[in-house]
C-alpha cells in the first residue's frame, strides 16, 4: 500500500473530509489571530504566537503526510513592523527557537525551507538560523516550507520591477519583451507554482498585503478558528471545501 492510500493510517483521522487523490498542490496561509486567541484566554500575546508556532507543526507535518508540496506561510509582513517593539522582538526570537528546535525533525521529513520578502531587514541572528537552516535542509525531497518574512505583495513587485526596469537602462531587456513570467520569474516565488489554495484564519476577509501577483486565481477560503486552533481536522475541511469549487481561470467549466 502506498504511503498516500487513502486507507493510510496519515488519513484515518480525517476520513471522508477530503478526496486525497486530487490536493492542492501548493496550500498558502495567511496566519491569523494568535493575539485575540491568547487574549480570548486572558494570556499575553506572545503565548498566543508561541501555540501558533505548534501549529505550524502540525499543519507543516499534516501536508508532508497528505503529500501537498508546498506551503507557503505568512509570518511577518512589512507592515508588522509597526507592533511594539517588544512584540516584534518576541517573534523574531520565537522564529530562532523554532528553527532550532525543529531542525532535526524538519530534516528527517525531508522538508526544504525557502523564504520570500526581504530578510535582509531582519535581525542578524535571525537571518544566521535561517541560512544554517535552509543550507541543512538543502537536500530535502519532501516539502517545501517557504516563510514569508518582512514579505509584503507590494515590495516584492517592486523589487522585480527594479530588476527589470535595471535590464532595460543596461540594455540587456527591450520594453517590449516585459511579460507576465519575465516579471514572474524577478519575484521572490520565482520558480514555484502559484497557490491553489488561499486559507485565512481568524475571519478576517482581506490579503492584507499577501502575494498579490500570485494569489490572481486561488480559491479563497477563510475560516473564524484562530491560528493556534486551527489543526489536522480544520485544514481537512478546508480541503475539502477547495474541492468543492470549480476553477475556471476565465474559461468556461470544464
Ligand atoms: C498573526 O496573529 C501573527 C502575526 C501577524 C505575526 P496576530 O498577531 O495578527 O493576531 P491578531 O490578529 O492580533 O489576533
Ligand atoms: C497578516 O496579519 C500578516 C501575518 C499573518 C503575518 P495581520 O494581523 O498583520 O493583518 P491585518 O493588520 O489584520 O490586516
Ligand atoms: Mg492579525
Amino acid at each position: 500500500m502506498s504511503e498516500n492510500s487513502p486507507s493510510s493510517e496519515y488519513f484515518s483521522d480525517v476520513a471522508g473530509l477530503f478526496n486525497p487523490e486530487s490536493l492542492p498542490e501548493h496550500v498558502a496561509i495567511i496566519m491569523d489571530g494568535n493575539g485575540r486567541w491568547a487574549q480570548n484566554r486572558g494570556k499575553q500575546r506572545v503565548e498566543g504566537h508561541k501555540a501558533g508556532a505548534d501549529t505550524m507543526r502540525t499543519i507543516l507535518k499534516a501536508c508532508g503526510q497528505w503529500g501537498i508540496k508546498y506551503l507557503t506561510v505568512y509570518a511577518f509582513s512589512t507592515e508588522n513592523w509597526k507592533r511594539p517593539q517588544a512584540e516584534v522582538d518576541a517573534l523574531m526570537l520565537l522564529l530562532e527557537t523554532y528553527l532550532q528546535s525543529e531542525a532535526d525533525e524538519l530534516e528527517r521529513e525531508g522538508v526544504r525551507l525557502a523564504t520570500i520578502g526581504d530578510i535582509s531587514k531582519l535581525p542578524r541572528r535571525t537571518r544566521d538560523s535561517l541560512a544554517s537552516v535552509k543550507a541543512r535542509l538543502n537536500n530535502g525531497t519532501g516539502v517545501t516550507l517557504t516563510l514569508a518574512l518582512n514579505y509584503g505583495g507590494r515590495d516584492e513587485i517592486i523589487r522585480a520591477v527594479r530588476s527589470l526596469a535595471g535590464a532595460v537602462l543596461s540594455g540587456e531587456l527591450a520594453v517590449v519583451d516585459i511579460s507576465e513570467e519575465l516579471l514572474a520569474g524577478k519575484l521572490d516565488t520565482a520558480g514555484v507554482p502559484d497557490p491553489d489554495l488561499l486559507i485565512r484564519t481568524a475571519g478576517e476577509m482581506r490579503l492584507s498585503n499577501f502575494m498579490l501577483w500570485q494569489v490572481s486565481y486561488s480559491e479563497f477560503y477563510s475560516t473564524a478558528v484562530c491560528w493556534p486552533d486551527f489543526d489536522r481536522r480544520e485544514f481537512a475541511l478546508a480541503l475539502g471545501e477547495y474541492q468543492k469549487r470549480t476553477r475556471k481561470f476565465g474559461d468556461l467549466a470544464k
